[in-house]
């Protein structure tokens, strides 16, 4: 039971290795077979941040496997507005659990808390750092996508494109894909919200080729995905400050046929801000095969038992314990 805290803990074969379990749970979470393989286990799912899917899926993902969830879901209704540390609270919190998954608006506050913790925990969203689990997800789905257009992660061409300094997201997406091989990464930001350095160095580093631009429309020009972000208003100090770069990169229907490639994956994590104002992915998308955003919620509760079962050691047990569901 290791820690998953950051995608940087992965190697390539690691990422095969959980996608390959992905698979195996489709049964399960499609109801075509039940399996009760985490009956009596306890997970303590501890969102201090707003979510729906990550923390709605964490939750399917572990009934699905027959455990039993406990929500902590306000940053108020808890010790730590006493001063009570995260350390603390992670040692006293892994007493009632025997898996925790957290998501905390300070970075480097889930690797704090899993210090003390005596169970697995698993990072969902610290602050501006990471979210690997989404990153999972993510590559999972482009693994699928490009599948079906007979290609591979190997070689393809990414664009990203929003808030790239905040968004966790595309930080741990990225470095995820750096363990494959010659990836072109187009980098669609404002300067202000560029991609961390550190970051695309590494790419660099890894012999991946990087175009940072502040122009959409020649960044769009061939990619096989064009993964959009939301701009993060709750990491600015002001919201006129993040006003300021709200509405200037969107896609919608005109501007993806003009630009993209024929067949194009349009990806992004979601939520999708779709206040006039910002709208960085128009529904006049939402009937487009090539519109992937769904896809992604839904193979999140694959790759998310996939990391349960991984990480508490049952991936034998599954078949095992398992039968055939007739509805
Ligand atoms: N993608 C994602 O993390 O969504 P939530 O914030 O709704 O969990």
């Amino acid at each position: 039971g290791a820690h998953v805290l950051s995608v940087s803990q992965f190697e390539r074969s690691d990422v095969e290795r959980i996608f390959e379990v992905a698979d195996s749970m489709r049964p399960y979470a499609h109801r075509e077979r039940m399996t009760k393989v985490l009956d009596g286990a306890i997970m303590g799912n501890m969102f201090f941040e707003p979510s729906t899917r990550t923390r709605v899926s964490f939750g399917c993902a572990f009934n699905l496997l027959g455990g039993e969830v406990r929500e902590t879901t306000d940053i108020k209704a808890s010790s730590l507005t006493k001063g009570e540390s995260l350390y603390d609270t992670g040692r006293v919190m892994s007493g009632y659990s025997d898996i925790i998954v957290m998501r905390h608006p300070q970075a480097g506050s889930v690797a704090e808390f899993a210090k003390a913790s005596r169970v697995p925990v698993l990072n969902a969203g610290d602050g501006p750092n990471e979210h690997p689990s989404q990153a999972l997800l993510d590559l999972y789905t482009i693994k699928k996508e490009l599948k079906s257009r007979q290609q591979n992660i190997d070689g393809m061409h990414i664009a990203m494109i929003g808030d790239l300094k905040h968004g966790r997201t595309v930080h741990s997406l990225s470095r995820l894909v750096s363990l494959y091989s010659k990836v072109k990464f187009t980098l669609i930001s404002p300067r202000e919200l560029a991609m961390p350095e550190a970051i695309v160095e590494d790419l660099r580093t890894r012999g991946h080729q990087v175009v940072e631009t502040e122009d959409m429309e020649s960044g769009l020009i061939s990619n096989d995905i064009v993964y959009l972000t939301r701009i993060q208003e709750e990491r600015f100090a002001s919201k006129p400050e993040a006003d300021l770069y709200r509405g200037r990169f969107r896609l919608n229907q005109s501007i993806y046929t003009q630009y993209c490639q024929p067949n194009t994956v349009i990806m992004h994590p979601l939520p999708r801000d779709s206040r006039e104002e910002a709208n960085e992915l128009d529904n006049d998308l939402n009937q487009h095969p090539s519109l992937a955003i769904f896809r992604q919620t839904d193979n999140g509760v694959l790759v998310r038992m996939a990391l349960f079962a991984l990480t508490l050691d049952v991936c034998e047990q599954v078949d095992k314990s398992s039968r055939e569901v007739n509805w």
